[in-house]
């Protein structure tokens, strides 16, 4: 039997290039999303190109209760998990309601490690297991007004990845944080930031394709961070190496334009 691998937010942008990717390697993805008609698509897809059946499983992933039943209906091996579901709130953090922050927490916290840990017994159980975490390269940024958890998130995904690699790597588990940049995908046309983002060559867009090629790479290769591309990894290094008086002003200039006034 082939390799099986959970993609959550396969409905858009990296989730359904992850998809794509690994059913042309022969893994048969479960699909994960809340847009049905999204996901049928994709399987349809997938079967045309590739003659493998995708799983589907439409889930709320910021609903607890929801992520308990999509866990105790996957029947079978998961070989991979990629914990790719996201987005942001480009509000200012007191101009949301505590709900919509504490969804997105369960979003892109606590459901990734709910499926970490529900997965991790059979991985290791039979030696192999593959965790691609979707990080961000702002898991090393100061924060900026709006998206206020958004870095924090990140950066959990990032230490989450690296701890957990430390604990699972001589076990056949290769656990991997991936932190792209700017990338094409509906991510600023779900948070509402789309126009005021606009295009601009100081921030230059990644195509999918190339994110999820690193980052299958990296897992592969047994990397525990990945950041795909040469201007995303001169960012971080910007973020790590230069001093906060000066870096700072600067990302929170910069991040203007990608928050929504309140
Ligand atoms: N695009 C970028 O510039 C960028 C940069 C760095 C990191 N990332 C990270 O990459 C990941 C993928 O983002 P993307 O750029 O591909 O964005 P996208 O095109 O907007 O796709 C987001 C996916 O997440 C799913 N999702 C969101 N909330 C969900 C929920 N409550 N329950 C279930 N699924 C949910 C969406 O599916 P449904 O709406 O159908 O549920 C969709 O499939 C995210 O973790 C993001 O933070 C993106």
């Amino acid at each position: 039997m082939g390799r099986r691998y959970l993609i959550t937010g396969a409905s858009a942008g990296i989730g359904a290039a992850f998809a794509r990717t690994l059913a042309a390697q022969g893994v048969t993805p479960i699909l994960v999303a809340r847009r049905e008609d999204r996901l049928k698509s994709l399987a349809g897809e997938i079967h045309d190109a590739h003659g493998i059946e995708s799983e589907i499983h439409v889930c709320d992933l910021s609903d607890r209760k929801a992520v308990d039943g999509l866990i105790q209906a996957i029947h079978g091996p998961v070989d991979g998990l990629i914990n790719n579901a996201g987005y942001s709130l480009a509000h200012m953090f007191t101009a949301t309601t505590l709900d919509a922050q504490m969804d997105f927490v369960e979003t892109s916290v606590n459901t990734p490690t709910r499926l970490a840990h529900a997965v991790l017994p059979g991985m290791i159980e039979r030696g192999y297991g593959r965790i691609i975490n979707l990080s961000s390269i702002v898991a090393f940024s100061a924060g900026a007004a709006g998206h206020t958890l958004y870095p924090a998130a990140k950066a959990y995904m990032l230490k989450f990845s690296r701890s957990l690699s430390a604990e699972v790597r001589h076990k056949g588990i290769h656990v991997t944080a991936l932190c792209p940049g700017s990338t094409v995908s509906e991510f600023t046309h779900a948070n509402g930031t789309e126009k005021a983002a606009g295009h601009s060559p100081f921030r230059p867009l990644m195509p999918t394709q190339a994110v999820v090629d690193a980052g299958l790479a990296a897992s592969d290769a047994g990397r525990e961070v990945e950041i795909p591309g040469l201007f995303n990894k001169v960012a971080v290094a910007a973020m790590t190496l230069l001093p906060d008086a000066l870096l700072t002003p600067l990302i929170r200039q910069g991040a203007k334009r990608f928050t929504l006034g309140d």
